[in-house]
C-alpha cells in the first residue's frame, strides 16, 4: 500500500492526513470529501524553488491554478512565493480576491475576451500569455487606448508533444494554442510584438504535454525555442529574457507511473538552457516553469461513502459510492487511473477486486475498474489518492449532485475552505419560466 505525503495510518486502523483522522473528517464534514494535504502541497512547491535556487538561476515557479484554484489554496501558493498562472476571468477575480500579488500573476487562454484582457490590464498583472493573432490586436488596442505598459510572452507550439513516457515530433503541430514555431506563424508573432511601444515582450512559452515522466522532451523543447531566440536576437538584436516551459510533470497515481523528482526536471531543464544561451552567446534567460498537477495532485485526497454493490456473476463485483464523475470526471473522460483504500479498516488485507462505480446516471460513471479492497460494506469510507488535480476544479451539478466540501489539513488540524453545495445553491441563478397570457 503506497500512502502519499503526510498520511499514515493510526492505531485505530484509520488512514490519516495531516494527523487528521479521515473517518473523523468524513463523519464530520460528509462526503464526498475533498482533503488536502497543505504540508505536501508546501514541500513541492518548496522542491521547486530550491532546485532553481540552488542552480542559480532567475527563476518563476507558476502554479497552474486549473489544476486546482480557489481563494485559500490561492493564499497558500502565495505564502509559498509562487506565482500564479491563470486561464480565465473567473480565475483572475478569485486570484484577486484573495490577495494574490497581482505582479505575480500570469494569464493565459486561447479566446480571451475583451473584457478579460481589460481586467487584466485594470489590475495591473505580472505578464499576459499570448496565444494568437486576433489577441495580438486585442492587446495592441487595449494597451495603446489605455497608453499602458503590459509584458507579454508568445505562447509557442514546438512542434513536440509529450505524454508520459511518449513523446513525438511534429512538423506543424495540430493544437488549438500558440503560433506554430516552424512555419512562420512565430516569426510573424514577434515581428508584430517586438517593437511595441505599450507591449513588452519579454519571452517565449511553451507547455508540451501533460503526466511526463522523463526529461528529454523538455529538454528538446527547451533548444528549440532558444533556438528561435537566437535567430530574433542576431536578426534584430532582440533579447529574450523569460523562457516558460510550462507544466506537465508527472506524478504516481497508481504503481504503474514513475515520476521523477521536481529536482530532477528542473536540474535538466536548466542544464540544457544554459548550455544552449551560452552557445549562441546570450545571458541565460529567467526559467519559468507552471506545474499544476505535480504541486497538488497527489496531496488531494477524496473521500467517499460506500453505498450499494452489485455482483455480475463471473465478471465483476461492483461497489457504488456517494461521488463519481460529477466530481472526478477524469476516469470517464480520458481513462485516468487511480489506487484507494478503505480508509476505516486500512490494515485489512485487500483480497477482494470490485469495479468503483460513481452514482451518477451514466454507465461509464465508474471511478475505478479494478480496486484492491477488503470485503466492503455500506457505510465503508473510500479514500481515492492523488485527486488533488482537475477533480474538484472540473467537477459539475451533473444530476443536479452538489459540489463536495473542500477541506484543508495540516499538523494535525483541520478547516473548511469550500463548502459543500446546498440544494438551495443549485437554483441560485434560475428565474423561472413565466408563461405569458396567449393573445386573443
Ligand atoms: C499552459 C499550461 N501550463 C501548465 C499546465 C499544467 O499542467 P500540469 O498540471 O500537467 O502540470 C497546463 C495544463 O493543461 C497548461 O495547459
Amino acid at each position: 500500500m503506497h500512502l502519499y505525503g503526510t498520511q499514515s495510518i493510526n492505531e485505530n486502523g484509520h488512514l490519516t492526513i495531516g494527523g487528521v483522522d479521515a473517518v473523523d473528517l468524513a463523519a464530520q464534514y460528509g462526503t464526498p470529501l475533498f482533503v488536502y494535504d497543505i504540508a505536501l502541497f508546501r514541500e513541492r512547491a518548496q522542491a521547486f524553488q530550491k532546485t532553481f535556487e540552488n542552480e542559480q538561476v532567475g527563476y518563476q515557479v507558476a502554479y497552474a491554478s486549473k489544476a486546482f484554484s480557489g481563494i485559500a489554496i490561492y493564499q497558500v501558493a502565495a505564502q509559498e512565493g509562487l506565482s500564479l498562472d491563470v486561464v480565465s476571468g473567473g480565475e483572475l477575480y478569485t486570484a484577486i480576491q484573495s490577495g494574490f500579488p497581482k505582479e505575480k500573476i500570469h494569464f493565459h487562454g486561447n479566446n480571451k475576451s475583451q473584457a478579460e484582457i481589460d481586467m487584466a490590464f485594470d489590475e495591473e498583472i505580472g505578464c499576459i500569455v499570448v496565444d494568437n493573432f486576433h489577441e495580438i490586436d486585442l492587446l495592441k488596442k487595449t494597451a495603446e487606448q489605455r497608453q499602458q505598459k503590459m509584458n507579454i510572452l508568445l505562447r509557442v507550439t514546438p512542434g513536440i508533444e509529450a505524454h508520459t513516457h511518449d513523446y513525438i515530433t511534429t512538423g506543424q503541430e495540430d493544437s488549438k494554442f500558440g503560433f506554430d514555431l516552424n512555419n512562420g506563424q512565430a516569426d510573424r508573432a514577434f515581428m508584430e510584438t517586438y517593437a511595441h511601444e505599450q507591449l513588452e515582450l519579454i519571452g517565449l512559452h511553451c507547455h508540451i504535454g501533460s503526466q511526463i515522466f522523463e526529461t528529454a522532451a523538455f529538454q528538446m523543447a527547451s533548444e528549440k525555442l532558444l533556438l528561435k531566440m537566437a535567430g530574433w536576437k542576431q536578426d534584430h538584436s532582440y533579447t529574450c529574457s523569460v523562457l516558460n516551459l510550462g507544466g506537465g510533470f508527472g506524478i504516481r497515481y497508481t504503481e504503474e507511473d514513475a515520476p521523477l523528482e521536481p529536482a530532477v526536471y528542473v536540474k535538466d531543464m536548466i542544464r540544457t538552457v544554459k548550455t544552449a544561451s551560452e552557445g549562441a552567446g546570450f545571458p541565460v534567460p529567467e526559467i519559468w516553469i507552471e506545474p499544476g498537477r505535480s504541486l497538488i495532485g497527489d496531496a488531494g485526497t477524496t473521500l467517499y461513502t460506500i453505498g450499494s454493490t452489485k455482483d455480475v456473476p463471473d465478471t465483476r463485483r461492483y461497489a457504488a459510492v456517494d461521488g463519481g464523475m460529477s466530481d472526478n470526471i477524469r476516469p470517464a473522460l480520458y481513462g485516468a487511473k487511480y489506487s484507494s483504500l478503505l480508509a476505516n479498516r486500512a490494515q485489512e488485507q485487500a483480497e477482494q477486486v470490485y469495479t468503483i462505480a460513481g452514482k451518477c446516471c451514466e454507465s461509464g460513471d465508474k471511478l475505478i475498474e479494478e480496486a484492491q479492497l477488503p470485503e466492503v460494506s455500506a457505510g465503508d469510507i473510500l479514500a481515492v489518492f492523488c485527486t488533488g488535480a482537475y477533480g474538484y476544479s472540473m467537477a459539475s451539478n451533473y444530476n443536479r449532485i452538489t459540489r463536495p466540501a473542500v477541506v484543508f489539513v495540516e499538523e494535525g488540524k483541520h478547516q473548511l475552505v469550500i463548502r459543500r453545495e446546498s440544494f438551495e445553491d443549485l437554483i441560485k441563478n434560475e428565474v423561472g419560466y413565466v408563461q405569458e397570457e396567449a393573445k386573443p
